[in-house]
């Protein structure tokens, strides 16, 4: 894969946060992008934003964790493009609660779209990736899934799946010419994460930080951008920690 104007990416959750920072930068690779989000106005508006500034991005309104929608949305892609080289599976949908408290619905919600949506995407792009014998995918990860924190249980179930997911995947899919990485942003302050996170607790977070400071999206956009990029054409199954040394320190 190559960083030409041919190559296209689709990212999940672009409508704002990690996902808007991932797809501009994706796009100022020279990444055709498909901004996938369930939000259309935040879809276009990424989009917009990307066109703009002389990058090429299409929105794609769509719910990640229906199946059946996901294969018939990257089929389009494919039938209209004729490939597709990346895919970021970033969407996300939590909620911090005590163990106790998590019912069904809840559960089967999280898993829904931290879990089953990861092997959606996957699952509809590894057969153009594997005729094309070239293919790159990026699973978001997170600290949760190896530090527990008060109500993260289920939201670190869903990042331990996935990043067991990505490491079974990397084996499996390595030989078809498919590298499978992770992403673990450390304590990045987006609109959705601000709903479970205060501002006093981002700024105890940023002072303990090695680093001194909490993350930006651009920054895990940067990550990104490398894993699916020629520079990591020999990295397959890694999970790389963008967390200012949150989780060595
Ligand atoms: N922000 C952090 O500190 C942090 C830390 C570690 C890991 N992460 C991971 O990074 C990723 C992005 O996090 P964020 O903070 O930018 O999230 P966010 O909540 O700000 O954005 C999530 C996006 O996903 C979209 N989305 C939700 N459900 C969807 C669905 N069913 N179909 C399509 N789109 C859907 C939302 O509309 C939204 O635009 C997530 O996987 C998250 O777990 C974030």
């Amino acid at each position: 894969m190559s960083e030409s104007a041919e190559c296209l990416a689709i990212v999940t959750g672009a409508g704002r946060g990690i996902g808007r920072a991932t797809a501009l930068r994706l796009a100022e690779d020279g990444f055709r992008v498909i901004v996938v989000d369930r939000d259309p106005g935040n879809a276009d508006h990424v989009a917009g934003e990307i066109r703009n500034h002389g990058g090429m991005a299409e929105p794609r309104v769509l719910d990640v964790t229906d199946r059946a929608a996901v294969r018939k949305e990257y089929a389009g892609v494919v039938e209209q493009y004729g490939r597709i080289d990346a895919l970021v599976n970033n969407a996300i949908w939590l909620k911090y609660a005590p163990l106790v408290d998590f019912d069904e619905s809840l559960v089967d919600g999280m898993f829904a779209i931290g879990i089953k949506a990861v092997l959606w995407g996957m699952q509809a792009v590894v057969p153009t990736m594997t005729a094309a014998g070239v293919g790159a995918i990026v699973n978001l990860s997170s600290p949760a899934a190896f530090r527990g924190g008060p109500g993260t249980s289920v939201y670190s179930t869903v990042k331990g799946a996935v990043t067991s997911l990505t490491t079974q995947a990397a084996v499996e899919l390595g030989p078809l010419g498919i590298r499978v990485n992770a992403i673990i942003p450390g304590s990045i302050p987006t609109e959705g994460a601000r709903q479970h996170v205060s501002n006093a607790t981002y700024a105890a977070r940023g002072d303990s930080v090695p680093l001194r400071r909490n993350g930006t999206p651009e920054d895990i956009a940067d990550g990104i951008a490398y894993l699916l990029s020629p520079r990591a054409a020999y990295v397959n199954g890694h999970l790389l920690a963008v967390d200012g040394g949150y989780l060595v320190s």
